[in-house]
């Protein structure tokens, strides 16, 4: 038995989202296999009510291309190396794209408000402090669901899956190092992130279905860890990062023009510049 339980703030993360998200709820597990597994696997089963779904530890934790997230171990003394949770609820946006790339930024406005900690977003959608990865997102949908009042009838669940680091920990088989809250912040728990965290996503998202990602280009602009900045692609592409498209596309200038990238399963890294001489 843990000496110290985490103790989370659902009640105030309730109330501040049901107003939103009528039939919104609030759920805490000590462990799952992973939060998004368990709310695809409920839409599949036909439940599709709005619910946060929060996890002290993942057993299966998983992120974008088939990788997966290491949520650091079991809490100690009432302390969680990493806030894990996914958003569910049905979503009718007239143009999914950009989704990702609005969760991102409202998380990375959240945390670091005024961008004095300069927290970033590394297209698509993922949380970098320095070239040193805080978060990712994983976002995933499933057919069906009845619509929210204001929105149009047809609507996907959508699964919206967050991972935050919260303390520094060492870290196996990835290429990026890890940021975490309390680099910066010496108060940061994972509680208390996810109380600043949700309900601004929740407006976000809501606000997202109603206009899509074009009103939030600039302000996501303005927090892009790779304007300017020579990139590659996973599946072979080189040049200079030119921002988003107003639907949340990567253009990267190359040689042969400019390039969008949509797809979400290209993974871009910036590409290390050698200082003149070396
Ligand atoms: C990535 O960095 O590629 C995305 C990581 C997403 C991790 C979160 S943790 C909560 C939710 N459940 C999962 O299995 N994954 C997401």
């Amino acid at each position: 038995m843990a000496l110290n339980p985490v103790r989370w703030p659902a009640e105030a993360v309730w109330e501040a989202v049901e107003p939103l998200l009528p039939g919104f709820s609030v759920e805490v597990l000590p462990e799952i296999d992973s939060t998004n597994t368990e709310l695809m696997r409920r839409a599949r089963a036909g439940r599709h009510e709005p619910v946060l779904l929060v996890a002290e530890r993942q057993t299966a934790g998983r992120g974008r291309m088939g990788r997966v997230w290491q949520d650091g171990g079991a809490p100690e003394a009432g302390e969680l190396p990493s806030l894990m949770f996914s958003l569910g609820l049905p979503l009718a946006p007239v143009d999914w794209s950009g989704l990702s790339l609005a969760v991102g930024l409202s998380v990375a406005e959240s945390l670091d408000p005024d961008a004095r900690a300069g927290l970033g977003l590394k297209w698509p959608n993922d949380l970098w402090r320095h070239d040193c990865k805080l978060a990712g997102i994983l976002i995933e949908t499933a057919g069906g669901g009845a619509a929210l009042p204001g929105q149009p009838p047809v609507s996907r669940y959508v699964v919206i899956g967050i991972g935050i680091n919260v303390l520094q920990r060492p870290i196996e088989g990835t290429s990026t190092p890890l940021a975490a809250l309390r680099d910066w912040q010496p108060q940061a728990s994972a509680p208390e992130a996810l109380l600043r965290v949700i309900p601004p996503l929740a407006a976000m998202v809501l606000g997202f279905a109603g206009s899509g990602f074009a009103p939030l280009l600039p302000r996501f602009l303005a927090r892009d860890v790779l304007l300017g900045r020579p990139v590659r692609t996973s599946d072979g592409l080189e040049g200079v990062a030119a921002g988003v498209d107003a639907g949340g596309a990567l253009l990267v200038h190359t040689a042969q023009g400019t390039q969008a990238i949509h797809s979400s399963e290209v993974s871009v890294r910036p590409v290390p510049v050698s200082p003149p001489g070396s």
